[in-house]
């Protein structure tokens, strides 16, 4: 069994005429990093929702570490495993300094006291936020605040970190911080990543992309596999990063440009090309 395993999800809110999710089968393995992206609407809030047992499906099996998370039963164990950071950095802290803020989490699923600080200390150290400890949450930028929402999450200890855009409010410099934090977590310390942002950039930084429309998983693969399949991904009302963007175009002028997405690559190719021209 995959660490994640989603069998034939649906999903209907009450009251809902359609369902928000239809039959999405989804596998994630351990220390993986997943971006979801789709048109607003196409469900991946309720996805999020879901593997965090805030909804249960409709229909449909979810486990998250053999946890069920469409059994309220579970619910407990299920939420230690995973965390969720959602879009708002004004809404998520709890309270009014930082250390509580980071405290609320593993006081609440019990961690004896004395256990509570070194957790503290790992979780703010984990997203550069130590100095901060003692200070207001109120006082933060953007960036800051998402650091520490973030660090409460991981005071949990989970297995599972899901972001649901919560780069989408901030400046470009806060975006930064976050998206460091979620690859340095990533990479460093093996945590499986699942990132909702409408952030090409960001994109780019997964192992593997899910693209959603109405409620289905309709593309999966690299972000280089994902990135050539621009029609596709026209179709479904999203960008390409810039870079692959200006390389189609190179591509459709006749300049024979490998299927790249990053800046970097871009560069690399232009390069190469340059003395041909
Ligand atoms: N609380 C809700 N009640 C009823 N319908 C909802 C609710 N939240 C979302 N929906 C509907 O479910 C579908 C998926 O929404 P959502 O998961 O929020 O999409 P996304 O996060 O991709 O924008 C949409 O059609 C949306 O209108
Ligand atoms: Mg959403």
């Amino acid at each position: 069994m995959s660490f994640i395993e989603a069998k034939e999800v649906y999903y209907r809110y009450p009251q809902a005429e359609k369902d928000a999710l239809c039959g999405v089968d989804l596998t994630v393995e351990k220390g993986e990093y997943v971006a979801v992206i789709g048109h607003n609407g196409s469900g991946k809030s309720t996805l999020a929702r879901l593997l965090n047992g805030l909804l249960q499906p409709t229909k449909g099996e979810i486990f998250v570490d053999g946890i069920s998370a469409a059994d309220k039963k579970t619910l407990f164990e299920l939420r230690k495993r995973v965390g969720v950071v959602f879009q708002n950095p004004d809404n998520q802290l709890v309270a009014s300094i930082v250390e509580d803020d980071v405290a609320f989490g593993p006081e609440n699923i019990g961690v004896p006291r004395k256990e509570i600080g070194e957790r503290i200390d790992f979780a703010l150290s984990a997203v550069g936020m130590q100095e901060y400890r003692k200070s207001m949450a109120s006082r933060l930028s953007g960036g800051q605040k998402q650091r520490v929402a973030i660090a409460g999450v991981l005071a949990i200890r989970p297995e599972v970190l899901i972001l649901d855009e919560s780069t989408a409010m901030l400046d470009p410099r806060g975006r930064r911080e976050v998206t460091d934090v979620v690859k340095k977590l990533n990479r460093e310390n093996g945590m499986t990543v699942l990132a909702v942002t409408h952030y090409m950039d960001e994109v780019c930084e997964a192992d593997r992309v899910l693209v959603l429309s109405d409620g289905k998983i309709v593309m999966s693969g690299t972000p280089a596999e994902i990135f050539s399949r621009e029609e596709e991904l026209e179709k479904y009302e999203l960008d390409v990063p810039v870079p692959a963007r200006i390389a189609a175009m190179l591509r459709a002028g006749g300049m024979e440009i490998g299927r790249i997405y990053t800046k970097e690559e871009l560069g690399d190719e232009l390069c190469r090309l340059l003395p041909k021209i």
